[in-house]
């Protein structure tokens, strides 16, 4: 078993909990933390353009921190980034299509003049373009270096990467295909996130985005191609250092971390498992079982990027009235779903989920659940 993630990072367990937009809660990543896993804090919502967003940065480490409460462990924390390419704003006819679908699938009357077409999700590569970090890069010279910063969705630019590098900051970045991990392999990258197509919420893929030509390899493939591969480049010497391989995807239980462990993956990063966690958002949603026939779908219809959800009746409805019209770009398209699910909540229930919901635990806290795992994984 590889003990390198673990060593390289001081942690416990050789466990990420993954960032859930909308789900992660600051209490339990502060949990995650204390119980010896990485924790991870998601950042896609705020917009480093803005004063009062950066503000809001701040005030969300000060909170972990304070409820971290030891200054040893604090910095076992990755900041999540989005850094998908940037989109243009949506066209009439997009919105148009947009409207029609909603109405269709939803049988209510959508007021277009009431819904803000605002980038929702605003790309770290428009922090770099906009020149936007320099608040964010001397917080994290003179207040606070996390041990990690990840991006999904793509990666930031060689000067970006170069300089949290030099500051001692490890760079994750999701991978999905043979293709973005030997990229990212070569950008010097310290730790691939390699994220099966099992896994929940959204796809991390950058390179190929047309889900025709995706092989949708699993995690297990995922991770024993990667690992494959980069004994390959280093033995032609393609790279000067060994990335971490940390996988993702379908991970539920302590047998599952093992089995990745035994196929060199360095750790492992859990969403869905987390999800009915106290401390999570989503609690509610998996506070109780889910019928045997409940399944999950990659849909791309919701945010206008492929994620993984839980098939529910306003999915199938949404799925079915689909005509693959052209619709709004990811952030725009997200951010107007959210506007309609505010109004109608019981009829846009969005739930992401990866493929091991049905196993997802409930009424257990967060650091029980990490420990749990931890503890079970030498066991196996
Ligand atoms: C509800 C939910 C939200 C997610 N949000 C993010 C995110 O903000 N950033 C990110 O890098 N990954 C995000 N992911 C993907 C996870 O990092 C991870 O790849 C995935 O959960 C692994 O699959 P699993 O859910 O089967 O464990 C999210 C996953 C879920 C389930």
């Amino acid at each position: 078993m590889s003990k390198a993630f673990q060593k390289c990072l001081n942690l416990k367990y050789p466990i990420i909990q993954a960032p859930m937009a909308g789900v992660t809660t600051i209490d339990m990543a502060a949990q995650a933390c204390r119980a010896g896993a990485m924790a991870s804090l998601p950042l896609s919502h705020l917009d480093f353009r803005i004063a009062k967003d950066f503000e809001q940065f701040k005030s969300m480490i000060s909170q972990f921190r304070t409820h971290v409460a030891n200054e040893s462990l604090e910095k076992n924390i990755n900041l999540n980034f989005f850094c998908h390419d940037i989109l243009n704003k949506p066209t009439k006819l997009q919105i148009d299509n947009w409207v029609k679908l909603y109405e269709r699938s939803l049988n209510i009357p959508i007021d277009v003049d009431k819904i803000n077409f605002k980038n929702g999700n605003v790309s770290f590569k428009a922090f770099e373009r906009d020149d936007a970090l320099h608040d964010f890069f001397q917080y994290l010279a003179d207040e606070f270096k996390p041990k990690v910063i990840s991006f999904h969705f793509g990666h930031p630019s060689k000067s970006t990467i170069k300089y949290l590098q030099r500051h001692g900051i490890l760079i994750f970045v999701t991978a999905t295909s043979m293709k973005e991990f030997h990229l990212l392999a070569k950008l010097g990258i310290d730790g691939i996130v390699c994220q099966g197509y099992e896994a929940g919420g959204h796809r991390g893929n950058f390179l190929v985005n047309d889900s025709k030509n995706d092989e949708n390899l699993s995690t297990a493939q995922l991770v024993k191609r990667a690992v494959t591969e980069l004994a390959v480049m280093r033995d032609k010497g393609h790279v000067y250092y060994i990335p971490l391989v940390i996988a993702t995807g379908g991970i539920m239980d302590s047998k599952d971390i093992s089995y990745m462990l035994s196929q060199q993956a360095d750790g492992v990063q859990l969403g869905t498992a987390l999800l009915g966690c106290n401390e999570s958002n989503a609690s509610e949603n998996f506070s109780k079982p889910f019928t045997s026939h409940s399944e999950t779908r990659m849909v791309n219809i919701v945010s206008g990027k492929p994620a993984r959800t839980i098939l529910t009746r306003f999915i199938e409805h949404l799925l079915t009235t689909f005509q693959g019209e052209e619709l709004p770009p990811y952030g725009y398209m997200y951010n107007a779903f959210k506007q309609v699910k505010r109004t109608y909540p019981e009829l846009t229930n969005f739930l992401l989920a990866g493929e091991g919901f049905q196993s997802v635990q409930s009424d257990i806290a967060t650091d029980q659940l990490i420990t749990k795992l931890g503890k079970s994984i030498a066991k196996n």
